[in-house]
């Protein structure tokens, strides 16, 4: 299982526990992250927090890689484990606002391992039309030999 797989089926179900109070939102700072905006997201990110009046149960930090770094930003949310990826300024508002204020993850920021990035998708495609050149040479070769085995019987015979 991917790790983008194991992170949806982790938050697909959670809705927070009203006995859990204490959040720790790690906005990743790992050098990708950090090239697409990391640090300008952490800053939108504590404004939010401080506008909805979460700062006494939310507790931001700067984070290390979560593995999405093709996905990045990306930033975790625990206790849940969920981890938001493709994060942008307009996803900031709505993740403290759904997630953070009102209990539920946003499924659709989160990862399911299904959707790949473009070059992800590239890679596939390389790598399937290789495997079906692999293949019909394969295939080539064996009719090839058999033809020149047929041949050298008729010389023989
Ligand atoms: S660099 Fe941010 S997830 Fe890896």
């Amino acid at each position: 299982m991917s790790a983008g797989a194991l992170n949806q089926a982790r938050c697909l179900g959670a809705v927070m526990d009203e006995s859990t109070d204490l959040r720790c939102v790690a906005v990743c700072h790992a050098s990708k992250c950090r090239r697409r905006g990391a640090e300008a997201l952490a800053v939108q990110l504590d404004k939010e927090i401080i506008a909805h009046g979460l700062e006494g149960t939310v507790a931001t930090r700067r984070g290390r890689c979560n593995g999405l770094c093709n996905r990045g930003p990306t930033m975790a949310v625990r206790p849940e484990g969920c981890v938001y990826a493709r994060l942008n300024a307009e996803a900031i508002p709505r993740i403290v606002r759904e997630h953070l204020a009102g209990g539920r993850p946003v499924h659709a920021l989160i990862p399911n391992g299904k959707d790949s990035t473009p070059s992800e998708k590239k890679a596939k495609k390389q790598l399937k039309a290789a495997r079906k050149a692999e293949k019909h040479a394969r295939k080539a070769a064996k009719k090839a030999k058999k033809r020149l085995a047929a041949e050298l019987m008729e010389r023989v015979t």
